[in-house]
């Protein structure tokens, strides 16, 4: 009979001997972990050895580890092991300050793939499926992520990468491809692009969307699956995580299971940095526990959700996660970037013909999510070409820093509406949630 998962002991295995493992599997990172330059000085100063470990609970002991370490040990200061075992990089965007870098070995890579594939088969997907892939191929993890999954569980795999919906639509017509992983707004773009051509979407081969790296709510799921005539499942990935292959939903669409062999979960409340109770919402705290070149230990996502209490009927063990709520810091998530306001700021900082005030706007316009940022002269003035040249250079300096085109408008002193307190910067029309 075919199994109905992609590693069934792995899967269904009973919580305690899930611990257990765990717990073998933290021993094991801390000695590997030994080796960074980030973690041996803490471990020594908070006595953690592997033979110090004895219960999940010992995670407490660990010290947490936030975005900002990873700038400040850019590019390789957190690496466990040395660089000749290392075969690929990721990095987070930006110039104007230090990105985030995440290693691999060639076993990351490995383990990575497996759990993106374990994800694809929980959700149905077999290698005579057809998957194409929306993802920015390059950096972006969604991209080679997706890519190296789909081609471990045999399927046929179309890498279209970002953009150029005509061609994706085209690619879907003539291949019949049976599913599609794209973020959910761009979900949208390409059911509008199928219409423009006359198409309908639901009248495609495409059966399946696996949708992530940026919220939404469950009535945009259902709004995904009606346009398409197809189910979309919720996945979640981080690139600091692997990428995508963290958490998924099953085909009960009842919260993500995240796969607990590999990471251990918290959640736990943002200011106090204490466990929530099991089904309150909090910051996911996630500790690596099948990587070598870089493990990461209570890794503050910011991302705020809960575990949904209860058993699965599909008979998974693992933990799931709630539907994302949003986050505990300012990062947006803009066509599948995710961007810090700092990043826009830094960059008009360099120009001193604007003034300190500024306003980004983000809304969905023709099924395409658009960023607008308006940004005050220094001084007035009516000369059109000059104005032209210098939105021009914004906003050729702010894609090269924030990867997406934003629309620049530069606006006079005093049309920049002010708040009392602190400054609003972000102005955020998408209705995500
Ligand atoms: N995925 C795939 N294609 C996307 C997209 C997304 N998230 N967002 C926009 N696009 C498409 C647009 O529809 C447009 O194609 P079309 O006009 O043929 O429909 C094309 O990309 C360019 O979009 P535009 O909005 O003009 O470009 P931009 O300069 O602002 O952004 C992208 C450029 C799309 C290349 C950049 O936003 C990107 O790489 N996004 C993908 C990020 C990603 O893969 N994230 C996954 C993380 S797992
Ligand atoms: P990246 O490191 O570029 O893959 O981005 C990771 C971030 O994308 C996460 O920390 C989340 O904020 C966001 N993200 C990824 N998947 C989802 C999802 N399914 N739902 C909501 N947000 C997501
Ligand atoms: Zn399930």
């Amino acid at each position: 009979m075919v199994s109905k998962f992609w590693n069934a002991e792995i899967e269904t295995m009973p919580r305690k001997k899930l611990e257990q493992l765990q717990i073998e599997r933290l021993k094991k990172t801390v000695e590997i972990a030994m080796g960074s330059p980030f973690y041996a000085p803490k471990f020594k100063e908070l006595s953690i050895t592997p033979d110090s470990i004895k219960s999940i609970e010992d995670i407490r002991r660990f010290p947490f580890t936030t975005k900002n370490d990873l700038r400040s040990t850019y590019p390789f200061g957190i690496a466990s092991i040395s660089l000749d075992r290392v075969v690929r990089l990721h990095s987070s965007s930006g110039t104007t300050g230090n990105p985030t870098v995440i290693l691999h070995t060639q076993r990351d890579l490995d383990e990575w793939a497996d759990a993106m594939a374990r994800s694809m088969y929980c959700i149905g997907l077999r290698n005579t499926d057809i998957i194409q892939n929306t993802s920015g191929y390059g950096m972006f993890t969604g991209g080679l992520g997706i890519q190296y999954a789909a081609e471990r569980l045999g399927a046929l795999t179309v890498p279209a990468g970002a953009g150029n919906s005509k061609r994706h639509v085209k690619f879907i017509t003539d291949f019949g491809t049976t599913a599609l992983h794209c973020i959910p707004s761009y979900a949208n773009r390409l059911a509008a692009a199928f219409l423009e051509e006359g198409i309908d979407p639901r009248n495609t081969t495409v059966r399946t969307l696996i949708i992530g790296a940026e919220p939404h709510s469950e009535a945009q799921r259902k709004r995904i699956e009606e346009l398409w005539g197809a189910k979309a499942y919720n996945n979640f990935g981080m690139s600091e995580m692997c990428g995508p292959g963290v958490a998924i939903e099953c085909r009960e669409q009842n919260g993500m299971h995240i796969w607990e062999d590999n990471y251990i979960v918290e959640i736990l409340d943002p200011d106090t940095l204490q466990p929530v109770p099991e089904g309150e919402q909090g910051e996911l705290v996630l500790t690596t526990l099948n990587r070598e070149a870089m493990p990461l230990f209570r890794y503050r996502t910011r991302d705020l959700t809960s575990i949904l209490p209860g058993d699965c009927p599909c008979g998974r063990t693992h933990k799931r996660l709630a539907r994302f709520q949003g986050r505990s810091d300012d990062m947006m998530i803009v066509k599948g970037v995710n961007i810090y306001p700092i990043q826009i700021e830094k960059i008009l900082m360099q120009f001193p013909q604007l003034a300190s005030d500024y306003l980004i706007t983000i809304e969905t316009i023709d099924d395409n999510d658009e960023m607008t940022v308006e940004a005050e002269l220094a001084q007035a003035t009516d000369d059109y070409g000059l104005l032209r040249n210098l939105s021009k250079e914004i906003t050729y300096r702010l894609k090269s820093e924030i990867l997406i085109t934003p629309i620049v408008k530069l606006v006079g002193k005093g049309v920049i509406p002010q708040s009392e307190g602190k400054a609003k910067r972000v102005n955020d029309l998408r209705k995500n949630f």
